[in-house]
């Protein structure tokens, strides 16, 4: 036990507010996947989160809205609790500023700080921002007296003070963030800090008198301590620091990972590193600030109102939905857009269509070629051995990707195999194997199908929270992928031939992007006027029966449609016919943007010769009426099919 690697992964504490928006849930999300990501590793994990409680903004919003500061704390924590619950937040601690634990830990670093000379009695005068709770100078807050980091209006404060002093560590700082690199990440933050501090640190005023809702000086009572000061404390004081059992602190600190919105880096990178250096404490080993999750109106915060509520998106697309896309949309570190749209997107094409189809095909066709029983495979042929290298790679580049932070691009490596393994469907045709009577090929196709969903299942344990557990009871297997550990990814063949899968529910519904704007009266209304003209040439050229018969129609679905690049009028569709996959090149760009066509169940014509469009291969024909002919503006309308049916069903 003792010598098992720990790692102590911190978010920050968040201040009380009604609303929590998808924004703070990043953070959380964030942190959650890295802590999943160690403990799957084998680490013993310490994941701290918690909130910031006191302070002079919640105690006018308590006043306004009169009720004591800690009857609104109690409150919204209970709410901030509750959202984490719901997003599967796995903290191993929740830290309040409010209680006593941290009040009395906080006292005694305070004291410490003071007797060791690093704090001292004197006058502040000068600006201060509440929303912020950050103290500014003359020349920091320009001519129009607002704060540098909201925007919001500074208000002048003069009041008998104590102070941190902060001047006395700038050199020592300054030494350390360059003889550690890694400190400060990204390193565009850590430059502007280093440029910060360059200019010269002036002490920090670290006490307040104009208000009580603070944990108060110990010596000097009438003062309450800067709420900055008794925040950051949070990540030593949640392991017991400086007055309780000292193992905790002995075990996890110095702290791996401190995760804080890039808003907040220079707290974290300067005053919490100096109060480390005059406690004598080791630093942490990180900071990482990362970017913000934006709307078109700019960053999302309480205070502007263009709020995102998690708890609603959660109840309309599921935890695992709304986790893989702030996990997946954003490279970590910068700046990403959110919009329901995108979200929409996502979930569309990379859960529903890419991982979602691949288990539940790989599962229908286990049910229909092997009754539902995963056999042994056989002896290897190409692309057997391509399809086990993408999945080696899928755990190398994810590991080394989670390594360096960066979240996304370990979801990247991950979708490589789930592509792959799709394309592998397509390459190996099995049902093309199973009218052939090609069993043993076909066994071996269908068990290193059936071993790509475990080894995804493994790998997907750290971001979405449900789907793993999921796919692995589909396969048939028991326990759960959190159990066997990141390294059951690694190895190519545990899956034991003869488990019994359950083929169940698709993992991800798709979600119709236009559903609530039309309706299927108004998509039968064009295409049967427009089939008019058509109708008249077909009286004309009567053909018989067995000519009509020849023609092959199905119902596909498209799963896939985006534009083709440099052309405005095709769309290059991946459609499904039952199990089996095609690529469709259709000149209906101008009529269907590529987002509208998803999830649509459109009519293929499926036994026409390929042929080249631009490059690409589009097999088979999809049915659209046009109206009022052939011109570059004539409208088109694509054939549906009016009540729900299963691609594959075909048409006569
Ligand atoms: O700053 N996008 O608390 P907080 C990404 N109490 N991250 C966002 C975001 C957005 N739109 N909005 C907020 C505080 N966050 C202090 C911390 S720590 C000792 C004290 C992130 O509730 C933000 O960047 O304002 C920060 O990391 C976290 O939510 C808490 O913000
Ligand atoms: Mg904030």
């Amino acid at each position: 036990m003792t010598d098992q690697k720990t790692f102590y992964i911190t978010t920050p504490i968040y201040y009380p507010s009604d609303k929590l928006h998808i924004g703070h849930a990043y953070t959380e999300v964030a942190a959650d996947a890295l802590a999943r990501f160690k403990r799957h590793q084998g680490y013993d994990v310490m994941f701290l989160t918690g909130s910031d409680e006191h302070g002079q903004k919640i105690q006018r919003i308590a006043k306004e809205r009169g009720v004591t500061p800690q009857e609104y704390v109690d409150k919204i924590v209970d709410g901030f609790q509750h959202l984490w619950q719901t997003l599967d937040i796995s903290y191993d601690d929740f830290i309040r500023t409010t209680e006593e634990r941290h009040i009395k830990a906080v006292q005694a670093i305070f004291q410490r700080l003071y007797d060791s000379g690093d704090i001292y009695k004197s006058e502040y005068e000068g600006w201060y921002c509440v929303p912020c709770e950050s103290f500014w100078t003359e020349h920091q807050i320009t001519e129009e007296h607002i704060c540098p980091d909201c925007g919001r209006p500074v208000e002048l404060v003069k009041e008998e003070s104590y102070f941190f002093r902060l001047s006395r560590y700038a050199d020592r700082w300054l030494k350390y963030v360059e003889d550690n690199p890694e400190f400060i990440q990204p390193t565009s933050r850590r430059n502007e800090m280093i440029s910060f501090v360059k200019q010269g640190l002036e002490d920090l005023c670290v006490s307040r008198t104009t208000f009580d809702w603070g944990i108060p000086v110990p010596f000097d009572p009438k003062h309450v301590i800067y709420v900055w000061i008794d925040a950051l404390a949070n990540y030593i004081t949640a392991l017991g620091f400086p007055l309780e059992d000292q193992s905790k602190f002995e075990r996890y600190w110095p702290a791996d990972l401190h995760l804080v919105g890039k808003e907040i880096v220079r707290f974290h990178t300067i005053i919490w590193p100096i109060m480390l250096m005059a406690l004598g404490l080791p630093l942490p080993k990180k900071v990482f600030g990362h970017g913000w999750l934006i709307l078109e109106s700019g960053k999302m915060s309480k205070s502007k109102g263009n709020v995102v509520d998690p708890l609603v998106l959660v109840d309309k697309y599921g935890v695992d939905a709304i986790r893989y896309f702030l996990l997946r949309e954003i490279p970590f570190g910068a700046d990403g857009y959110y919009s329901e749209d995108a979200l929409i997107k996502r979930i569309n094409s990379d859960l529903a269509n890419d991982l979602g189809n691949l288990i539940y095909r790989t599962l229908t066709m286990m049910n229909k070629y092997f009754g539902g029983v995963v056999p042994a495979p056989g002896s290897e042929v190409a692309p057997d051995d391509e399809l086990k290298r993408v999945a080696q790679e899928a755990v190398t580049n994810a590991q080394a990707a989670m390594d360096r932070l960066e979240i996304s691009t370990a979801l990247e490596a991950i979708w490589d195999l789930v592509k792959r393994a799709n394309k592998y469907i397509d390459e190996t045709a099995p049902w093309t194997l199973a009218k052939n009577g090609e069993m043993e090929r076909l066994a071996t196709v269908m068990y290193n199908l059936a071993e790509v969903g475990r080894i995804l299942a493994v790998l997907l344990v750290p971001y979405l929270t449900t789907t793993p557990g999921r796919i692995w009871e589909q396969l048939g297997l028991t326990g759960s992928p959190a159990d066997v550990g990141w390294d059951a990814a690694k190895k190519w063949g545990l899956l034991t031939p003869g488990v019994k899968t359950h083929r169940g529910a698709p993992l991800f519904p798709r979600i119709d992007l236009e559903k609530e704007e039309q309706t299927v009266e108004e998509q039968k209304q064009p295409a049967a006027e427009a089939s008019k003209p058509e109708a008249k040439s077909a009286q004309q050229d009567k053909i018989s029966y067995d000519e009509f018969a020849k023609v092959q129609l199905k119902v596909a679905e498209v799963l896939v449609a985006e534009q083709v690049p440099k052309s405005k009028k095709l769309i290059r569709l991946e459609v499904a016919i039952g199990e089996e996959r095609r690529q469709i090149v259709a000149g209906i760009g101008k009529s269907y943007s590529p987002e509208e066509l998803i999830g649509k169940k459109i009519v293929v014509v499926t036994n026409l010769q390929p042929v080249k469009l631009m490059g690409l291969e589009s097999n088979g024909m999809l049915l659209a009426a046009s109206f009022p002919g052939e011109g570059e503006d004539r409208a088109i309308s694509l054939l549906t099919v009016d009540r729900p049916i299963d691609s594959g069903a075909s048409i006569r």
